[in-house]
């Protein structure tokens, strides 16, 4: 059952003592809220240079300073630097099973993705799925993310080991459920408890790395277990909470069958104390307004999830609404039920399911959300997603443009905004040119 961990003490990589990158550098000071106008809420510094020092940011200069001959340089002019992104909501074993057809929701996980996940059970195998899935982050401009593995405990570690190896800043837990799933993928209550207490003293604030209480949704879950979640979340210091909600309305359906005296989806998780401010849900499409109220008072975030809710007919995220109530927002990719690990493509959908409801998302606010926002979402705003002194030297290095049509449309932007817009919209993984997590470049 103790399945040994062969990196856990493994060092983290060193950085470079220093390193001055040169190039466009681009990040969010404050939250832009739904102002296309909000210009002044980003720091934009063309050919200017960024300064890293053990791992952290030291420093930004202007274009017209330079820094000193005893910083080494990479010069990446002419291209895009920005905070690596970070992703909220993403399962690392779905992999296998993004674009898979024709099913909604509940026939999706019964179909395709709970046999996928069955098949980590195998350790070595969960060792190659979890650090491929490390891989692909990185290769797709994503530094950081809150991640879901599986219900075998094996998964985590080697979940977290992978990141460790890379350095990188990574939430996770083991996935828990207790019914309405196949047998293989259930477990029980004391069992599970003893696994999550020995993994949380393993890994919580290791390194970069924090553990998540993961009870996948409250269809699989008994009143038990999610009492069993909270007493974990009240006997740590500093855990993360994730799971989803509201995400479709057969499961809407199913929720008012299995908790009959619920007000509602949320009303499960607050009545249970699951809500805080280091609690992250993913879609919240179907909520109302006392729901929304509800995770505002408590601070938790919704991670929209546009890919994933597109691809499963899920449902449109109302934005507008979630704002009237002064709920935190972020933007998820949520592979395997979305279609790209990569953010900018998470950004485009949700730029498209908002206009569909008549709202509009500015650049400043997606990439607020994928980056600086999603930080303060997960309480890591003093060193993540921003170029400010003492964050993490996350970056990632972006090719403002790809062939011909995107360099014909990107050179057409007569403003910052038109251009940040174009090449957010029409960019993906490709445009990566680069990426540094902790200040060392581990691609490109
Ligand atoms: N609800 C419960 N599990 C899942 C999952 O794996 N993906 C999505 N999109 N929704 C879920
Ligand atoms: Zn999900």
């Amino acid at each position: 059952m103790n399945s040994p961990t062969l990196f856990r003490d493994a060092a983290a990589p060193r950085p470079p003592d220093r390193v001055a990158l040169r190039g466009d550098l681009l990040y969010l000071r404050a939250d832009p809220g739904a102002d296309p106008d909000a210009a002044d809420s980003a720091h934009f510094e063309p050919d200017g240079w960024l300064l890293m020092e053990h791992g952290r940011v030291a420093g930004l200069l202007a274009a017209d300073r330079e820094p000193g001959a005893d910083w080494p340089r990479e010069d990446w002019r002419g291209h895009l630097l920005l905070p690596g992104f970070i992703d909220t909501h993403v399962h690392a074993p779905q992999l296998d099973v993004m674009g898979s057809f024709g099913t909604g929701l509940l026939e999706w996980l019964e179909r395709y993705t709970f046999p996928a996940e069955q098949r980590w059970a195998d350790t070595r195998h969960a060792r190659v799925g979890a650090r491929r899935f490390v891989r692909a982050l990185l290769a797709h401009g994503t530094t950081s993310a809150l991640v879901f593995p599986t219900v075998h405990r094996g998964s985590v570690d080697a979940l977290f080991e992978a990141a460790q190896e890379q350095g990188m800043c990574l939430l996770a837990g083991k996935v828990l459920m207790d019914r309405n799933a196949p047998q293989e993928l259930c477990d029980d209550i004391e069992q599970s408890e003893r696994d999550c207490v020995e993994l949380i003293e393993a890994w919580h604030g290791r390194a970069r790395l924090r553990y998540a209480v993961t009870p996948r949704f409250a269809p699989t879950s008994s009143d038990a277990q999610l009492a069993m979640c909270a007493r974990l979340l009240r006997n740590f210091e500093g855990l993360y909470l994730q799971t989803h909600v509201a995400e479709s309305q057969a499961e809407l359906r199913w929720i008012r069958e299995l908790y009959p005296a619920s007000r509602s989806y949320l009303d499960v998780y607050a009545r249970f104390g699951l809500l805080g401010r280091r609690s992250v849900l993913a879609h919240g499409i179907w909520l109302d307004d006392t729901d929304r109220e509800l995770l505002a008072a408590h601070r938790s975030t919704v991670a929209f999830s546009p890919s994933s809710n597109l691809f499963l007919g899920s449902g449109l995220f109302d934005w507008a609404r979630a704002d009237a109530a002064g709920m935190r927002v972020t933007v998820a990719s949520d592979v395997g039920g979305g279609t790209s690990l990569c953010q900018l493509r998470s950004l485009a959908d949700a730029y498209k399911v908002l206009a569909l409801q008549g709202q509009r998302l500015s650049a400043w606010r997606a990439l607020h959300a994928v980056t600086r926002g999603a930080a303060a979402a997960l309480d890591l705003e003093d060193e993540l997603g921003h170029f400010g002194p003492g964050a993490w030297g996350d970056v990632v290095v972006w090719n403002w443009a790809v062939g011909e049509v995107q360099a014909h449309r990107v050179g057409l932007a007569r403003t910052l905004h038109e251009r940040l817009f174009a090449w957010m919209t029409l960019a993906d993984e490709r445009n990566v040119a680069a990426v540094y997590v902790g200040g060392r470049r581990v691609r490109g």
